[in-house]
């Protein structure tokens, strides 16, 4: 069942570059463009929508919030976004023209599922991007986009977080291309670099041997902080979610620039911190801030993109991610943080698959 390997998590890690490819398939046509017909979402339909409200949880959730920063980007049309069980109480600004897009891999969260309702209610119309064909959400969902991950039985959830990720920045470039706010190039560009992510995780996984010495590190200890800036931030949120559930280590991510606000009074000799480095226009102000956990004890691991240089003086341990433009770095280096939740998780003696206190589909508010 577990294809050879020892757990579910691990199995699913390393089917993520099948699962993206799975997810592309049927989306790009010989031209080379996207093509979401079989989703019957009109161009009339997109040029009307004055603003988006992503609504997710958890792992979901931080994929809504890197689809949030490709939508902006190249579509730019405002996304809000919102944590499902926290929306449906904030009297959220909804109406005809505002399109609520709800991602969920298994269809059946309940919050997720009343956030979908609510929209529907006041007039939203609602595109899920969701793993399970035939789940609640998406038989009530106007559109669904389903991310062909296959079944994820692992409870923390892997290819479900990077099918979710490659899904809305097809969507993002759909909206951009309908909305003309994109030019050919740019739009071929970028859609080339998502064409190339399986093959870039896949190296990532070859690569992945000098992950275990930072979990080693890290099973010893008591608290980590993830760090970053920009899609990064997201990253961290996810990075940090995926150790703590799975490794029972208590884990933050911060925003890194926040970190001085607070925060940074819980950095002692030895705490380890996880920064983020993969945004080349954001890159200095890490450094910076890795230099200023260095400062008070931290033992700092980078995670940065190849060729980056500049990051081995500073850094104790640094983790490379193959080169990628920067909007597209999230789906690439959450697999070496996936991995390293796994090891260290492992190492811990912890059950994987099944942490405890956690369920895979949460179906109670
Ligand atoms: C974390 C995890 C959860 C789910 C969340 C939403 O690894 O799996 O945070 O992402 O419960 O579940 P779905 O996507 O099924 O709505």
């Amino acid at each position: 069942k577990k294809g050879g390997y020892d757990h579910f998590m691990i199995k699913e890690i390393f089917e993520q570059p099948k699962a993206i490819k799975d997810t592309l398939m049927s989306r790009i046509d010989d031209s080379g463009k996207i093509n979401l017909d079989n989703i019957d979402i009109k161009s009339e339909d997109i040029k009307n929508i004055e603003k988006i409200y992503i609504v997710a949880c958890g792992t979901a959730y931080h994929a809504g919030l890197v689809g949030k920063a490709l939508i902006e980007k190249y579509a730019r049309i405002p996304v809000l976004t919102d944590i499902a069980s926290e929306f449906r109480y904030n009297n959220p600004f909804i109406d005809e023209k505002t399109l609520m897009i709800v991602v969920s891999q298994s269809g059946e969260t309940a919050d997720t599922l009343a956030a979908l309702r609510l929209a529907k209610e006041k007039k939203a119309k609602v595109l899920a991007v969701c793993n399970v064909v035939g789940s609640s959400i998406s038989r009530e969902a106007d559109y669904v986009f389903y991310t062909w991950a296959g079944p994820e039985i692992a409870v923390a959830s892997t290819k479900a977080y990077t099918t979710q990720v490659v899904s809305l920045a097809l969507i993002a470039l759909y909206m951009a291309d309908m909305k003309g706010t994109i030019d050919e190039f740019e739009y071929k560009k970028v859609l080339e670099e998502v064409k190339v992510l399986p093959e870039k995780i896949e190296k990532i996984l070859e690569s992945q041997s000098n992950i275990k010495s930072a979990a080693s590190y890290i099973s010893k200890s008591s608290d980590i902080f993830y760090i970053g800036r920009g899609f990064d931030y997201y990253l961290a949120m996810e990075g940090s979610l995926k150790l703590k559930e799975v490794s029972y280590i208590h884990s933050e991510a911060m925003a890194a620039g926040e970190l001085k606000h607070g925060t940074l009074a819980l950095i002692e000799e030895n705490t380890p911190v996880l920064a983020l480095a993969t945004q080349d226009f954001l890159y200095d102000k890490m450094i910076s801030n890795i230099k200023e956990v260095k400062a008070r004890g931290a033992y700092t691991i980078a995670l940065a993109k190849e060729g980056n240089t500049e990051i081995k003086g500073v850094a104790d341990f640094i983790i490379y991610i193959p080169s990628a433009i920067d909007e597209l770095t999230a789906p690439l280096a959450v697999i070496p943080l996936q991995l390293l939740a796994y090891y260290v998780a492992t190492e811990r003696g912890c059950d994987v698959d099944k942490p405890r206190n956690l369920a895979k589909s949460v179906t109670v508010e």
